[in-house]
């Protein structure tokens, strides 16, 4: 895919054109990503935990028309007997192939009248206001994308997605601290006026933290590969008991989609084999491993703050920006995202996209784990249906945050949250861990220097 379109800066632009450009930007990706498959693909499951792409194609319509046409609109809807199949709640991933769901052809027209009624509620409302239901229907639109990669990325059969490699890191490479200190303090967490946050970012309260060490990158293919080669997978140890039952149970002794040609480590990427390159930030694994990884190291996953305050918080001025680097949005110099790859870029690279505390990376490339569960802010107020966030709070997901290549603009900051079981391994997330600053640099573990060597 070669789109280079960026979320428009939130304040520049006027509310009903950066509504504009979020639903269409969407709708390109929503295309690129259905138009290069035959029917047939479109409507099979390549893996029990996905939905048949026809079904995202729809879904996506279906919420454009329930938010936008008749929230917004007050409209008549277009489709009311749709609205039972394309339900999320209603039928499970691995039962969706087997509904009447609409074929490709009917997907794309509901897609495309729902598309220009919501235009037209667009350009006729007397007032947008913040355009909230807009943005959040364009993030919508764009979540699903991320998920239909991750559907392409499970499918098998010969590549069908192309996209330039990320651009090489700076050479000479600067020479990169190992981890960096996020000195303790108060920080303000979540957002209260960035108008397209979604629910559970909001509000914004104060954070009182304790210093910690984070590393400065993710944590790459060949650091990994460290915590494998030393056993890491064969010692219970550095396992949560139920992520070792299932770790066992699953037979996981990698990262998913990788296989062994000998002594080689390949990856098997949206169709093509190639060795796993050792300088980009570790994909796919699941919270367990993430999880056991950092204590073989002798260090933990960050919580959700603690990450959020190394992504946002300035003590030069006292301010939590919207982004690592500021307020302006994203370029391609800040960081990969918006699937313009295909791939995260290696450990290292976006040297204008690092925070103040110095972290590099940690908006897009991939999302990363954290050690917190995904529960509500105080003060938490579901906006505006239930099931986006509050349904989901509990112990059962864990956070993740910042980010993947496939991850738009528009659905990506600092505070933006986003939530899975931590088993799960399909989506496009890595991790990088810390220590706190009281605590010596290894107290426990065995990753001998793990987190003392460089991303290289
Ligand atoms: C925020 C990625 C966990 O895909 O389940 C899509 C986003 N919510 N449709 C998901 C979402 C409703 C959500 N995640
Ligand atoms: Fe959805």
């Amino acid at each position: 895919m070669t789109e280079h379109t960026l979320a428009p800066e939130i304040t520049a632009i006027p509310v009903r054109e950066r509504a504009r450009i979020a639903l269409s930007t969407a709708r390109r990706r929503t295309r690129a990503l259905t138009e290069c498959l035959p029917d047939a693909e479109l409507t099979a499951q390549h893996s029990p935990l996905m939905s048949p792409l026809v079904w995202d194609m729809a879904h996506i319509a279906n919420q454009e028309e329930l938010w936008l046409v008749r929230r917004a609109g007050r409209r008549r809807a277009l489709r009311p007997d749709l609205d039972p199949l394309y339900d999320a709640f209603r039928h499970r991933r691995a039962d969706r192939p087997a509904l009447p769901l609409l074929r490709p052809a009917e997907a794309r027209r509901y897609l495309a009248g729902v598309r220009d009624q919501a235009l037209d509620v667009l350009a006729s409302a007397p007032d947008p206001g913040d355009g909230f239901l807009f943005g959040m229907v364009a993030q919508h639109e764009q979540q699903h994308d991320e998920t239909m990669l991750a559907t392409h990325q499970l499918r098998r059969g010969p590549a069908v997605l192309h996209a330039p490699a990320p651009p090489a890191p700076p050479t000479p490479a600067p020479a990169l601290p190992h981890e960096v200190l996020v000195p303790g303090g108060p920080f303000t967490m979540g957002a209260t006026a960035d108008p397209w946050a979604l629910d559970n970012e909001r509000p914004a309260h104060t954070v009182d933290l304790p210093g910690f060490w984070l590393d400065a990158v993710p944590v790459t293919n060949a650091g990994y590969q460290e915590f494998m080669a030393d056993g890491g997978y064969d010692d219970p140890r550095w396992w949560q008991p139920e992520g070792w039952l299932h770790r066992k149970r699953a037979e996981i002794t990698a990262p998913a989609f990788w296989g062994r040609d000998g002594a080689t480590w390949l990856r098997r990427r949206f169709g093509v084999t190639e060795p796993v390159p050792p300088d980009e930030p570790v994909l796919h694994v699941s919270w367990f491993e993430a999880d056991a990884y950092a204590r073989w190291a002798g260090r933990r996953l960050p919580t959700e703050a603690e990450w959020e305050k190394a992504a946002r918080h300035d003590p030069a001025t006292g301010r939590s920006s919207r982004y690592p680097w500021g307020d302006a949005a994203p370029d391609p110099a800040h960081a990969n995202l918006g699937q313009r790859h295909l791939q995260p870029a290696p450990a290292g690279s976006f040297p204008a996209g690092a925070a103040p505390c110095g972290a590099l990376q940690l908006l897009g490339d991939v999302w990363e784990w954290t050690a917190s569960d995904f529960t509500g802010y105080p003060g938490f107020a579901a906006h505006p249906y239930r099931e986006y966030s509050q349904v989901f709070f509990g112990n059962l997901h864990k956070v993740l945050r910042g980010g993947s290549f496939a991850t738009d603009p528009v659905a990506c900051r600092s505070t933006f949250r986003n939530w899975d079981f931590p088993v799960r391994r399909e989506i496009f997330a890595g991790f990088r861990t810390c220590r706190s600053a009281e605590s010596p640099a290894r107290e426990q573990g065995r990753g001998q220097g793990r987190g003392r060597r460089g991303p290289r």
